[in-house]
């Protein structure tokens, strides 16, 4: 099993797509760990997009992240974190296939709804800059014995 984080920015919620992107991480069987709204501080947006600070985007990706609410979430599968970022598809969402969120919703590379960890690495960082330890549950669902039964 794996954790990754996962973040709706505030172009999510602007247009309401909250409950149509949550709702995929559900039916494909993700264990929600964790799910909080929040509005970002310019401190928390800095250092979850800390690898980015050189980059000609970053103050307005900083700016667009402190704008207004944003929900963010700590999810398990096994192979979380390959996975999540194949259902948001590319980047740019011009790029991203359909069926995809990002290819199916996504409207420019700011505006492109949804962030996840890459690596194993990044989802420790970034789900640090946004919970600490005692607001991500440990559960098990009845389901889960089928929903992540080995390949
Ligand atoms: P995300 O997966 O959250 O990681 C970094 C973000 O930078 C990226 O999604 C985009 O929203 C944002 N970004 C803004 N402009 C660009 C760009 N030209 N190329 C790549 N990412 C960009």
């Amino acid at each position: 099993m794996e954790r990754t984080f996962v973040l709706l920015k505030p172009d999510a919620i602007q247009r309401g797509l909250v409950g149509r992107i949550v709702e995929r991480f559900d039916r494909r069987g993700y264990r929600i760990l964790a799910m909080k709204m929040l509005v970002p501080s310019r401190d928390q947006a800095e250092q979850h997009y800390a690898v980015h600070r050189e980059k000609f985007f970053f103050s307005e990706l900083v700016d667009h992240l402190t704008s207004g609410p944003v929900v963010a979430l700590v999810l398990e599968a096994p192979d979380a974190i390959v996975s999540i970022r194949n259902l948001l598809g590319a980047t740019r969402p011009s790029e991203a296939t359909g069926g995809t969120i990002r290819g199916d919703f996504g409207q420019t590379p700011m505006r492109n709804l949804v962030h996840a960890a890459d690596s194993v690495e990044s989802y420790e960082h970034e789900h640090s800059v946004y919970f600490v330890e005692s607001e991500i549950m440990d559960y098990q669902r009845p389901i889960d014995h089928w929903v992540f039964e080995p390949e």
